[in-house]
């Protein structure tokens, strides 16, 4: 097929570091497609990406290490929750390729900060951590003040004689030292494989759902799909923003994606579907129903979720099947895009709630 071939060869000169597993493998949820009887389920397994438990930051950190190098630097600094899996993959990246991690991580007064789940990683990977306390009604990507406290560490990392990268929140936006959205074009080249596997089994693909959290993995799978099958809808569930900010984040980001790749396209309104319904209290605000959306899958599937993307994704996915919003028969393909080392922290919200309903329903 002539598009596919000429997008994988707008994709192959870009440099890049081998550091995720891939292909991975995209499978028939047939366990849960059973369950649900009108879908056909299929889940990319962005999980099983490799570099520190898997998730969509291999993807990206492939191309962002990539500039890294390129710009010479030897330390790459970035920030994040507490429990960030951005972060988690950040230090394992540049582990591995001999750079130093800073990690600026924001914390909310609800959550902890003990080391579990992806702060005992960082803290494994001897990245610099620094946590800095944020009010509770603000975002991270809104914090005032971070782009001070971000110029503050490369300006001590300078002053210790070493050369930083400032890597922006979750590999997304274009912003600090990436240039260019190299975190969207792991995303685009994630697209190329779902297409190429879903191809390889004839079935048309009607959508992507996915967690949407800085906007670059919804941005990449959109010029992906606008590409190659502009057919497909990528539906992101937004799980740290409403919808009009991840509107903006998702258009600026893939604007700049076609553009880098050399593209005269542009993304329409009606390209970025987004949801915000299932935000409720925020970003990494424990709710039942992603607990049972949790549990669902792991008995049905064998396959374990997240308490703050994939958990929320897949409850979006599951309320959304429920009222109507895909077609029958539609095959809809959910990407599993990691989060798991967070599991752990929410251990005990997690179980009270299971322990409940599983009580209540014996
Ligand atoms: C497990 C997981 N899924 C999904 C996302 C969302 O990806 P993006 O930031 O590209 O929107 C993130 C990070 O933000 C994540 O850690």
């Amino acid at each position: 097929m002539k598009a596919l071939h000429s997008l994988k060869k707008r994709i192959e000169p870009f440099p890049r570091v081998r550091l995720a597993h891939l292909p991975t493998p995209l499978e028939p949820m047939d366990g849960l497609s059973r369950r649900l009887e009108r879908f056909n389920l299929f889940i990319k397994r962005d999980d099983q990406t490799g570099l520190a438990f898997g998730g969509n930051k291999a993807r990206k950190l492939e191309f962002i290490m990539a500039d890294v190098l390129e710009q010479g630097a030897d330390c790459v600094i970035t920030w994040a929750g507490v429990q960030s899996n951005w972060c988690r993959q950040t230090a394992a990246a540049a582990a591995r390729l001999g750079i130093k991690p800073v990690l600026i991580l924001f914390k909310k007064p609800a959550f902890r900060t003990e080391y579990d789940g992806n702060l005992l990683l960082d803290y494994i990977f001897n990245a610099t951590i620094e946590v800095i306390e944020a009010e509770a009604d603000k975002k991270t990507m809104e914090l005032a003040d971070v782009a001070g406290i971000i110029e503050e560490a490369a300006g001590k990392e300078r002053r210790l004689g070493n050369t930083p990268y400032i890597a922006p929140i979750g590999g997304s936006l274009v912003e600090g030292s990436m240039d260019k959205p190299w975190g969207a074009i792991g995303y685009v080249h994630a697209f190329v494989e779902i297409f190429e596997q879903m191809s390889s089994r004839g079935v048309q693909i009607g959508a992507v759902v996915h967690a949407a959290g800085s906007g670059a993995t919804q941005a990449g799978l959109l010029v992906g799909a606008k590409i190659l099958s502009p057919e497909t809808r990528i539906v992101g569930i937004n799980v740290s923003e409403d919808n009009e900010t991840m509107t903006r984040y998702v258009r600026s980001i893939a604007d700049r994606t076609f553009e880098l790749l050399d593209l005269d396209m542009r993304t329409g309104e009606e390209d970025i579907v987004v949801f915000e319904d299932y935000l409720r209290e925020g970003y990494g605000v424990f709710i039942q129903e992603v607990a049972d959306a949790i549990a669902l899958v792991a008995e049905s599937e064998g396959v374990l979720l997240d308490p703050v993307y994939t958990g929320k994704a897949m409850m979006g996915l599951l309320d959304l099947l429920q009222k109507g919003y895909f077609k029958e028969g539609e095959s809809i393909v959910f990407l599993h895009s990691g989060g798991t080392p967070a599991l752990f922290p929410y251990r005990e919200d997690i179980i009270t709630h299971l322990d409940r309903t599983r009580a209540a329903t014996e």
